[in-house]
């Protein structure tokens, strides 16, 4: 019998490497948090799209899916853009949504670079797949959710956060090339090595991010543009950024150029069954790069990534877009309440918020819970 209703769930992520890559045709390797968007749908005959969320209450959604396609989106609360973005962008692709009821809640925390929204977007596509168009495929729900995000919701991202959260497994990071689409699943047990993965979410809001977001991208671009390659992915090494007369697009490059190989080669030392303290090095260089030649970071990740460091972390970066948000640190088990203690102090010492501080375990993609 064909479903009508049901709950579906999609994560959160963190990048452990691999960022600002995606939309340069790069690498990337996050991993699932146990953190996650519900999405609790019932199908619904008459055209009628009602939309609640346990974070927007008394927010209440009502339009049709005629309405979608014409109204002005603007007119509907911002969290609500992602999911109509979805329901839109899967009839524009020629399934008919007949009509939904949808009430959503979500642990991820917004704002904290933690893919809130792709956890929002990838339960309500698969409620919808699963309701309406079984037919469609993963890969195709990662187009609809990035569209869904860029046009609708007018964020520019590139595909990372979209592909983790339909794609990661428990136990393992998803190494994504992003130009091939080709994917990897490698073991990530910190466990078994005495390591824990702390995450930091220093509350920090990033305000300035989808601006900043937008001229990183245009950079890059530009960068790729003047080096007269289609994608920043296609240098192999920074040697040839000298070619770039100005500074600030060298240094934007050089960042990408850099991550990308710190990307594969985390992931070949992962691969390999290599100890993870052996890739902690890389770690804090991707954040150094970050700061530096992509200049996203902002004073509450710089004093989380040094308390972090001095509390005994093998290494730590900023995760995520950057400008706020979150960073996370590789450490030993014993060590990591203690650390978390001294960063919490830092923070507050210097009148930053109280961050919110857990440890992330590789966790499982979208999928149906009920
Ligand atoms: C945001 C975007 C991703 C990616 C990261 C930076 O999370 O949504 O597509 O570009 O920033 O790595």
């Amino acid at each position: 019998m064909e479903s009508t209703a049901g709950r579906w769930w999609a994560p959160g992520r963190v990048n452990l490497i691999g960022e600002h890559t995606d939309y340069n045709d790069g690498y990337v390797l996050p991993l699932a948090l146990p953190l996650g968007t519900t999405c609790t749908a019932r199908a619904r005959p008459d055209g009628v799209l009602r939309l609640r969320s346990e974070q927007a209450p008394g927010d209440t959604v009502d339009t049709t899916t005629a309405d979608l396609s014409t109204a002005g989106w603007s007119d509907f609360p911002a969290w609500s853009r992602y999911p109509l973005g979805v329901i839109r962008e899967f009839e524009r692709r020629g399934h008919e949504i007949r009509g939904l009821d949808i009430d959503l809640d979500s642990t991820v925390p917004i704002g904290a670079g933690l893919s809130s929204s792709a956890a929002l977007t990838c339960s309500v596509a698969i409620a919808v797949r699963d309701l309406f168009a079984p037919s469609v495929s993963t890969a195709d729900l990662i187009d609809i959710t990035r569209t869904a995000e860029n046009v609708y919701a007018g964020v520019p991202t590139g595909v990372l956060d979209q592909s983790a959260a339909l794609l990661c497994t428990p136990g393992h990071l998803l190494f994504l090339d992003t130009r091939t689409g080709k994917t990897e699943h490698i073991p990530f047990d910190l466990a078994r090595h005495g390591l824990t993965l702390l995450i930091v979410d220093t509350g920090a809001p990033h305000r300035l991010m989808d601006s900043a977001y937008a001229t990183r991208r245009a950079e890059c671009a530009t960068a790729a543009a003047q080096l007269d390659v289609p994608t920043l992915r296609d240098l192999p090494t920074a040697a040839e950024i000298d070619r770039l007369p100005d500074p600030v697009l060298r240094r934007r490059a050089r960042h990408v150029i850099t991550e990308n190989a710190r990307v594969l080669r985390i992931a070949e030392q992962l691969r390999s069954g290599a100890d993870p303290r052996t890739i902690a090095p890389f770690l804090t260089a991707g954040h150094t790069s970050l700061r530096d030649d992509f200049e996203v970071s902002a004073p509450p990740l710089e004093t989380a990534v040094a308390a972090a460091l001095t509390a005994g972390a093998h290494g730590a970066r900023l995760t995520g877009a950057g400008f706020g948000g979150s960073i996370l640190a590789l450490i030993d088990q014993r060590r990591a309440t203690a650390a978390s203690e001294r960063i919490r102090e830092a923070l507050t010492a210097k009148g930053f918020t109280a961050p919110h501080i857990f440890t992330a375990t590789p966790s499982a993609g979208a999928h149906r819970l009920g």
